[in-house]
């Protein structure tokens, strides 16, 4: 087992603008000592699933983007997921990369691969039905969740203020990383 664990940020928001994108740079750039974290892009370059697309090897070819990603959650150590919440749920983009991420049934890219969700939502409860939903998707998949990382971020990060200046955000998102890989070094 390597020393360094590399975490794999999905985020599920795809506008330049978006918060948890933010969220998910500052971490990327602020990562815990021993941790390589890297936030995937091209969630949105997903086609839907679809079970006609998805090709067993010798069928014919699969899209670009599904190789691509599951190459890149196959390699991940653990597999962190920063997410708003849309009408209630998980977005849709996010949804449909699960979707990818769970087959081959039994075999997909995300199943044993230690997972966590965090997120921001300017609603009441903070995004919390999107985060039950993601997580219980994740688990449906193969994941392992980890029940345990849950990160009550301040509201400023919604407000408007750029997330690295908010007071503390840094280290709650470092905190939830090593929570993640400790759940990783215990799957091992
Ligand atoms: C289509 C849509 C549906 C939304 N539904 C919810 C919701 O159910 N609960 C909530 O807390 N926020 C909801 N929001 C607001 C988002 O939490 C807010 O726009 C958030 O900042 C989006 O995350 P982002 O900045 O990463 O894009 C919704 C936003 C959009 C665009």
């Amino acid at each position: 087992m390597s020393d360094s664990k590399s975490v794999l940020v999905l985020v599920g928001s795809l506008r330049a603008a978006s918060v948890n994108r933010a969220l998910a740079e500052a971490l990327a750039a602020n990562a815990p000592a021993g941790v390589a974290v890297s936030v995937y892009d091209g969630l949105g370059d997903l086609p839907f699933y679809n079970e006609d697309v998805d090709v067993a090897p010798g069928d014919g070819e699969l899209p670009a983007a599904v190789t691509k990603f599951r190459e890149a959650v196959g390699a991940a150590d653990a597999v962190l997921i920063v997410t708003p919440e849309y009408n209630g749920t998980i977005p849709a983009v996010l949804k449909n990369a699960i979707d990818w991420g769970s087959r081959p049934y039994g075999a997909g890219a995300l199943a044993g691969t230690p997972t966590g969700v965090i997120g921001s939502a300017i609603g009441r409860f903070g995004g919390k039905w999107a985060k039950d939903d993601t997580r219980r998707s994740l688990g449906v998949a193969g994941a392992k969740v980890v029940e345990e990382l849950s990160v009550e971020l301040p509201a400023e990060v919604t407000t408007g203020t750029p997330v690295a200046d908010v007071p503390g955000v840094i280290d709650l998102l470092r905190g939830a990383v090593e929570e993640l890989v400790a759940a990783e070094v215990v799957a091992a």
